[in-house]
């Protein structure tokens, strides 16, 4: 019998080594597809094609002096509206305080491009263009970052759902053969990554400085993901007991 401290992943059944290598394959698809989802959602909200520190202030700090509508329009909904015509018309109707009597000239405009996600149910059904009232508070709004409710709603689907991540890849990277003490810093650096992104969302909406480190967590935890995921991969499937990085 070996002990649970001298245990290493090559020991595993076919079975096992399998199940961890599909675990870790499924995760690292999935991390693709949601920086994938990051880049189509927010690449363009300063208004520019590509990933930029402007896209993360814009989306977290905001933008003072400018209307919310206009800042999307211009942004990330940019592409919901095939001709600058009706742009200018929504964005137009809201600059001059989105009046109830002049909503009939813009309602097309929104029930053919925009309602299919802002209504119940929706991808954004947080902000929903049903009526009348809605749509004018939403179109008055000044453009002061992601709000508080939907922060926190995104902070805790991050944090739960990619630190249960970290964690079940983590107890696989436990059983490879490196250093200990590196092996503790390898372990504890995703966690951090983790923390440093999510918490720099919130200090970028009080402050536009820490997009560097929204930027800094978000690289890091991909880094360290794939660090885990290939020094598992090795070790799981190669038959040599020695150690890989002692
Ligand atoms: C394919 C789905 C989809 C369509 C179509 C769409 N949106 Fe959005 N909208 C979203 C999502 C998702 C968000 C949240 C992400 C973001 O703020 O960029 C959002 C956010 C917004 C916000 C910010 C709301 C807030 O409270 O932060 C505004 C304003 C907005 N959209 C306006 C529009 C307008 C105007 C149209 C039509 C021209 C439109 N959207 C079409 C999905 C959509």
């Amino acid at each position: 019998m070996i002990g649970l401290c001298e245990f290493r992943l090559n020991a595993l059944p076919t079975s096992g080594k399998l199940l961890c290598t599909f675990f870790l394959i499924c995760m690292g698809i999935g991390y693709v597809f949601s920086q994938l989802n990051v880049f189509f959602t927010y690449n363009r909200a300063d208004g520019e094609a590509g990933l930029s520190l402007q896209d993360i202030i814009v989306t977290f700090y905001g933008q003072p002096g400018v209307l919310l509508i206009e800042s999307k329009l211009k942004g990330a909904m940019r592409e919901h509206l095939d001709n600058e015509y009706d742009r200018n018309s929504l964005i137009n109707w809201a600059k001059r305080g989105a009046r109830k009597e002049k909503f009939s000239e813009i309602k097309g405009i929104i029930i053919k491009n925009c309602l299919r996600c802002h209504t119940a149910g929706g991808e954004s059904s947080f902000a929903p263009f049903d009526k009348f009232s809605t749509v004018s508070d939403i179109f008055t709004r000044i453009n002061y970052g992601v709000p508080v409710s939907r922060l926190i709603t995104l902070s805790h689907i991050h944090m739960i759902s990619i630190g249960v991540i970290f964690a079940l890849s983590g107890i696989i990277f436990l059983f490879t053969p490196i250093n200990e003490k590196l092996k503790t810093a390898l372990l504890i650096f995703p966690f951090g990554s983790l923390m440093l992104d999510i918490f720099s969302w919130w200090l970028t909406k009080l402050t536009p400085v820490f997009a560097i480190t929204v930027l800094i967590g978000g690289v890091c935890t991909v880094v360290s993901f794939t660090i885990q995921f290939v020094i598992s991969l090795l070790t799981m499937w190669t038959s040599s007991r020695k150690s890989l990085l002692t």
